[in-house]
Order: structure tokens, then C-alpha cells, then sequence
């Protein structure tokens, strides 16, 4: 079985199971042992009771009276004199009497000992106790008892035990199957789930309780599920744009292609179509270039590499550089910047960031209007703000112009030749240096591109 609840329980029985029967083993020794000590010093108390009644009187009478009250008990005894020459008894004397009164050694505290210990294998337990009269050593009082009772009463004990541990370990299969099964559950759930994710279902649920390590776990499936989910929802979209971006040039290529191809139609008329051919195909190039910047940008390979950089005088080689562009359209461009301030960037990506926002700038404002660059220190960094005169952008679109594709206004973007991937292309550098990037816009009179960098 490779269920994981099987192993885990398992494992925990097989531990439970061991620390159970260590438990019980040493109860059960311990409690056999005390009841054995209490079997042999009740014996030899009541020798040692007999023994005192006849170091009173140690007369034949006072022996008799003796072997007449063990003959009623379980007890048997036996009074030898000082040579081990049996004197009086109870019942009958017994082989094993004869046997332990020979081999017993004579030299006996007046307390009394044990005589013969080996409950497990004899037949009877014994006793001695020492009569001594005057100083000097009379008889001994021999006590014996029936091995069988004690053996009776381990054998009870032992049935005992068998059922408390027989039932203690049905106890502890239950607990643990169920406790095994509780712990599995998640675990399995998870599973379950990570199972769908993988075959592209991204819908998976799962219920999350408590706070432990297996709570979190799935709340990390959970959030895993969700960005899948979300990423796929957003490659599709995005494929669906980039199709859609490409049909329409497409479109154009195809129809005026296959007009330029008529046998009669005019040179002039001819290069015409031709022209609008090569546009089109510069905007899908543009596109594909963009679209290409953007793949490099999202790959988990892309590295910025970031040096110090004087912001002025970075600022000033991309003066010179747009100027011309400005001048071509009756535009003034100038650029403010607090001196000394450093910032790490990539200056090349820097560079595409500025240049975008610029090509915006011109090509949404009207000739002899004035672009701007201000670069100031503020106290949560580097703020960098790219300022226009030109035709704003409404309110509702604001929120969405750094999102691909997105363009104000669809149809006329074509004949400039946007793609609507610009201000995404300027949002993911800007982010990579650990920036942000908003606008700020009012429809007709203008719009700010707010940078802010992190100093330093
Ligand atoms: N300076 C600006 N003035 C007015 N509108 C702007 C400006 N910058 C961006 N926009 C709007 O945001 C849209 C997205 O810009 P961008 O991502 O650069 O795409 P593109 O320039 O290819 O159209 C533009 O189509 C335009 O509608
Ligand atoms: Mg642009």
C-alpha cells in the first residue's frame, strides 16, 4: 500500500505499540514481584507468630495447640527441635518438608528467612523461623504454603493484563487510524489538487482551515492556482490581441497587394500602392520589434545592469540626441535638473524608457507646443517628469495606457503609428529599476509621465 495515512499510522503503531509494551512488561513484573514479597512475608509472619507462643512455653501441649491451628489453615508447619528431628506437624509432612529441612543451613536470624523461594517450580513455598529460649537455639518453626494459590492468583493477574493490553491496543489502532486519516486528509486534498493544476485545470478549491504548516501549504496551492489562472487568462488575451494587431495591417498588405498586381493598372498609381505595402509593413515590423522587447522583458533572464549615472548629463545626451525630432515639428524641448544627482540605472533600457515617452509626447501634441523634462530630488526619491502640451489623455482611459495594446483612440493610432506597447515596454523597465511610473492628464491641455526612482 502506498497510501500515505497507512504509513503514518503505521509508524505510529509500531512506536506506540513498543513504548505500550515496555509499560506493561515492567507493571506487570513489579506488581508479581510485590505480591510474591507479600505472599512470603505474610508466611513468615505468621511462623514467627507461632515461634513466639512457643518461646512462652515450649511444651509438647503449646506444639500440639500449634499443629492443630495450621491444620485449619492453608498453611502447613512443621516444628523440628534443634537437630532438625521433626517434633510435631499439621496435615502430614510433606517430601519437600523432609528435603528443605535438611538442606536448610542452620545458622538463622531470629527473624526468620526464607527457606525455599522457587514459587514458579516447587510445590510449596517456606519458611523458617528459629526458636530460641534462653539464648539458646530449641527448634524451628517451619511454614509452608501451596505453591498453587500463588500461581492461581499470577495466572489471574496475567488475564488481567492480557485484556487491559488487548484492549489498549485496539484502543490504539482506532486513535491512530483516525487520527492518521485527519492529518492525511489535507495532505491528500493537496494532492488531489496539485494533480488538476498540473493537468491545466486551474479551478481548484481548497477549503483552508487554522493556521499550522498544512494551512499555509494550501493557501500557497490556492494563491499557485489563482496566478495560473490568471497568467493563462492573460496569455490568451494577449494572443488574441497580438492577432487581432497583425490582421488588420495584414488585411491591408493582402487587398493593396493584389491590386498593385493588375496587369493595366498606371505606374504612378501602381507605386502608390506599393508605398501604402512598405508603411504597413514597417508598422507590423514595429510591432514585432516591440512585441520582441516585451517577450526579452518578461523572461525571468532579463537583467538589468545598473551603474551610476550623473542624471543631468545623461539628460543632456538625450537632448541632443531628440532635438532634431522636436525641430522637425515646430516643437521646443528643454529639460530642468538639480545638479549632483546621482541615480543606478541601466542606462541603455533608460535610454528606450525616455526615448518612448518622448515619441509620445510628439505624437500626441500639435506643432509649436513645448515638451519638458524635469528631474528633481523629492523625499521619496528621484522624480523624473515628462511634461507636453498636447491632447491629454481622457480620464477614463488613465487607469489603462500602461497596459498593452491599450490606445486612446484605435483608429487614428494607425495612422501614426502606434502599437500600444510603448508606455507597457517604459512600465516593466521602470519597475525592474525598482521604480514606478504614473500619468497625470487633462483631456486638451497636456500630459505628465511622473517617474520616481529609488536614490542611490
Ligand atoms: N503624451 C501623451 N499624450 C496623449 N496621449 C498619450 C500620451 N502618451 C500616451 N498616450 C496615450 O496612451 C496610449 C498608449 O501609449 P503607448 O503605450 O506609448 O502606445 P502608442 O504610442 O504605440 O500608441 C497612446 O495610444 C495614447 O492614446
Ligand atoms: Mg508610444
Amino acid at each position: 500500500m502506498k497510501k500515505i495515512s497507512f504509513k503514518l499510522g503505521l509508524l505510529f503503531f509500531v512506536f506506540v505499540l513498543g513504548i505500550e509494551t515496555i509499560l506493561f512488561a515492567s507493571l506487570y513484573v513489579t506488581l508479581v514481584n510485590l505480591r510474591i514479597h507479600e505472599e512470603f512475608q505474610q508466611l513468615l509472619a505468621r511462623g514467627n507468630n507461632h515461634r513466639d507462643v512457643l518461646e512462652k512455653s515450649f511444651d509438647p501441649a503449646t506444639l500440639e495447640h500449634v499443629a492443630t491451628m495450621e491444620s485449619e489453615a492453608e498453611t502447613d508447619v512443621v516444628i523440628t527441635d534443634d537437630t532438625g528431628k521433626i517434633l510435631c506437624y499439621s496435615d502430614h509432612i510433606l517430601p519437600i518438608a523432609e528435603r528443605i529441612i535438611e538442606n536448610t543451613n542452620k545458622n538463622i536470624p531470629h527473624r526468620g528467612m526464607i527457606a525455599q523461594k522457587n514459587w514458579q517450580k516447587e510445590s510449596h513455598i517456606s519458611t523458617v523461623s528459629p526458636i530460641r529460649i534462653g539464648g539458646e537455639i530449641k527448634g524451628y518453626v517451619y511454614m509452608f504454603q501451596n505453591t498453587e494459590s500463588i500461581q492461581n492468583m499470577i495466572d489471574k493477574l496475567k488475564h488481567h493484563f492480557m485484556a487491559v493490553g488487548f484492549l489498549s491496543v485496539l484502543l490504539t489502532i482506532i486513535t491512530i487510524a483516525l487520527l492518521s486519516r485527519i492529518i492525511t486528509i489535507p495532505l491528500i486534498r493537496m494532492k488531489q489538487a496539485t494533480e488538476k493544476l498540473s493537468k491545466g485545470d486551474f479551478s481548484v478549491r481548497l477549503q483552508v482551515k487554522g493556521e499550522d504548516e498544512l494551512a499555509e501549504l494550501g493557501k500557497a496551492i490556492q494563491t499557485l492556482a489563482g496566478d495560473l489562472e490568471y497568467l493563462k487568462k492573460e496569455r490568451n488575451e494577449f494572443l488574441a490581441s497580438i492577432s487581432h494587431e497583425l490582421r488588420t495591417p495584414l488585411t491591408f498588405v493582402k487587398g493593396y497587394a493584389d491590386i498593385a498586381r493588375r496587369p493595366n493598372l498606371a505606374e504612378e498609381e501602381r507605386n502608390r500602392y506599393l508605398s501604402i505595402i512598405y508603411e504597413e509593413a514597417e508598422q507590423m515590423q514595429k510591432l514585432v520589434k516591440d512585441l520582441f522587447e516585451l517577450a526579452k522583458l518578461d523572461q525571468h533572464s532579463f537583467q538589468i545592469h545598473k551603474e551610476p549615472t550623473n542624471l543631468c548629463s545623461f539628460l543632456k545626451k538625450l537632448h541632443d540626441k531628440m532635438h532634431p525630432a522636436f525641430e522637425a515639428k515646430k516643437m521646443s524641448f528643454a529639460y530642468h535638473c538639480e545638479k549632483n544627482i546621482t541615480v543606478h540605472i541601466d542606462q541603455k533600457r533608460f535610454e528606450q524608457v525616455m526615448m518612448n515617452l518622448l515619441d509620445n509626447a510628439i505624437k500626441f501634441s500639435g506643432e509649436g507646443s513645448a515638451v519638458s523634462i524635469e528631474a528633481r530630488r523629492e523625499k521619496h526619491g528621484i522624480v523624473l517628469i515628462v511634461s507636453d502640451e498636447g491632447r491629454g489623455i481622457p480620464e477614463m482611459d488613465l487607469p489603462h495606457i500602461f497596459e498593452r495594446f491599450y490606445r486612446v483612440d484605435k483608429s487614428r493610432s494607425r495612422t501614426n503609428g502606434g502599437t500600444g506597447l510603448g508606455l507597457s515596454i517604459v512600465k516593466e523597465i521602470v519597475e525592474a529599476h525598482g521604480g514606478s511610473v504614473r500619468a497625470a492628464s487633462e483631456y486638451g491641455k497636456g500630459t505628465k509621465i511622473i517617474i520616481t526612482l529609488p536614490e542611490g
